[in-house]
């Protein structure tokens, strides 16, 4: 491979493709973020933009682009759950993250405590109740105090790295 296939640099104003490229170099889990609209509808979408944010009191964000179809429904939910994902949740993830119409007809779920659709054999679930929604950019920040956490650690998480979907290799 040529230094020309590996490497880049971006600087503001730039291709956003490269900043993308940039940003695909941090490996992340995958979830899928779900909440109930006010129709009692689930709504949810694929997201990597996890992240811890404090133990006291529990809190975890997301960032949800302000375009996807479940923006609206995330934002105003009093309650949503992050689901990670592990390695036979992939069909989930790609669900989840193209245009399909119904997205939770092929995945099996049900309504957590707090309200929230759980997908069946998740890697660990966050049943949040919103804490507040931030001005991202193009996204919306999204933050959760989390109500209940749940996990099975014998389970090996489904990753993402460099815009592919990956799997934990131990040595
Ligand atoms: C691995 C992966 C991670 C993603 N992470 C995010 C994310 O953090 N935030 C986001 O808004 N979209 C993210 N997406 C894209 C959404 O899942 C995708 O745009 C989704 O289909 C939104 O479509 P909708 O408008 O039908 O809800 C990710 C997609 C993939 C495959």
């Amino acid at each position: 491979m040529t230094d020309q296939a590996t490497k880049g640099e971006y600087r503001s104003g730039h291709d956003p493709r490269t900043l993308r490229d940039a940003l695909g170099c941090f490996a992340t889990g995958v979830t899928v973020v779900t909440c109930l609209d006010d129709s009692g509808k689930p709504a949810g979408l694929t997201v990597n933009s996890f992240t811890s944010v404090s133990l006291d009191p529990p809190l975890l964000l997301v960032c949800v682009h302000k375009m996807a179809a479940s923006a609206e429904a995330l934002t105003t939910a009093s309650h949503f759950a992050v689901n990670v994902l592990q390695t036979g949740q992939q069909p989930a993830s790609i669900t989840f993250s193209t245009r399909v119409e119904d997205r939770f007809g092929d995945t099996p779920w049900s309504c957590g405590e707090a309200g929230a659709p759980i997908l069946k054999d998740s890697l660990s679930v966050f049943e949040c109740e919103r804490y507040g929604v931030h001005d991202g950019g193009d996204h919306h920040i999204l933050v959760g105090q989390v109500v209940k956490a749940s996990f099975d650690a014998s389970l090996d998480p489904l990753l993402s790295f460099r815009g592919r979907y990956r799997r934990l290799h131990f040595d």
